[in-house]
């Protein structure tokens, strides 16, 4: 971390082979551990495109491209860099990475992208960070919380399921953290959306000395977008368009921007300031 912000560690050239240390199952999702034996310790907010080493690929033969992933916690060896990715398998590629066993090959590239920013860089008289996370979007929120308890800056997180069956990664990924959840279903914490936790804590908070970090699906990064803009509350998303690259040559991740125009997430983002995007509900863009 640099005396203003975090840092931005860019990717060696090329893909890279990591050894897959751990796959396990927590609360509908995967966790899965990989050593990187070559690659620099990313930044909160950064991802990395992930493919297995065997089986990737259709029954045509044809391969799929890599899937982004957000790093959920990465933490420094003597042998390279552990990283701790959440999956929510969806489709062939997140399959393909959930039957992953110890000792099998990971490709990597990474880590990618803008990682978020430190709190007084998004707002110079910040006191507390507030990280909202929704579903897997927990990831990316989870390897920010241990780099604020690192650095010593208060903060808290709420976090939202929809229901048990989606609902991992809690306990391993944020344990000695104040959290308060939220599910959809009543199982834990509030019966409802995790942003009526964030409206609660708002309202409470003053908005000069609060800064909001969020990951989640499009509706509820929408829905603390709004809520941040209306209450003049420094925020920054973590945004999850679909990717076929990684690192801005296919401008498939095109996000529209408030002024006109769009970014390329892969290169600008994915963590953006909420009050630079026209909206965070971008087609396909996140999970349910
Ligand atoms: C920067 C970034 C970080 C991400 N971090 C994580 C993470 O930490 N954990 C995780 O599980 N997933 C994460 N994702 C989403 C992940 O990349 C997709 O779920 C994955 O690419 C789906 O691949 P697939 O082959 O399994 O499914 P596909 O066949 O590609 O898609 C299956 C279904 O999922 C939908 N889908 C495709 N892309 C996405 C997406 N980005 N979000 C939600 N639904 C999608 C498709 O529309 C389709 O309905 C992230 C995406 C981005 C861009
Ligand atoms: S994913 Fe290709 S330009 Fe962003």
């Amino acid at each position: 971390m640099s005396a203003t912000g975090f840092d931005h560690p860019k990717a060696p050239f090329g893909r890279r082979l990591a050894t897959v240390e751990m796959n396990a199952p927590t609360g509908g999702y995967r966790l899965v551990s990989a050593l990187d034996s070559e690659g620099p310790d990313p930044a909160p907010g950064q991802f990395y495109m992930l493919a297995t080493e065997r089986g990737w690929g259709g029954v045509d033969g044809r391969p799929y491209l890599p899937r982004a992933f957000s790093v959920a916690s990465a933490e420094r060896r003597d042998a390279g860099v552990r990283l701790d990715f959440l999956l929510e398998s969806v489709g062939p590629g997140t399959e393909a990475l959930a039957g992953l066993r110890g000792g099998d090959g990971l490709w990597i590239t990474g880590p990618l992208g803008n990682p978020f920013s430190a709190p007084r860089d998004l707002n110079p008289r910040a006191a507390g960070a507030i990280l909202v996370g929704g579903g897997i979007g927990i990831a990316p929120l989870a390897v920010l919380r241990r780099a604020l308890s690192r650095r010593g800056f208060p903060h808290r997180a709420l976090l939202g399921f929809r229901d048990r069956a989606h609902s991992g990664g809690v306990s391993e990924l944020f344990s000695c953290s104040e959290v308060r959840l939220a599910s959809e279903d009543g199982h834990a914490g509030h019966r409802g959306y995790v942003t009526d936790l964030l409206e609660t804590m708002l309202d409470g908070d003053s908005a000069a000395t609060a800064v909001v970090y969020a990951c989640g699906p499009p509706a509820m990064l929408e829905a603390v977008r709004a809520m941040s803009l209306e209450r003049g509350v420094a925020c920054e998303l973590a945004l999850e368009t679909p990717m076929a690259c990684g690192f801005g040559a296919c401008f498939g991740c095109a996000v529209p921007l408030a002024e006109g125009g769009y970014m390329r997430l892969c290169v600008e983002g994915p963590a953006v300031r909420a009050d630079r995007i026209a909206t965070a509900a971008t087609a396909g863009a996140g999970h349910r």
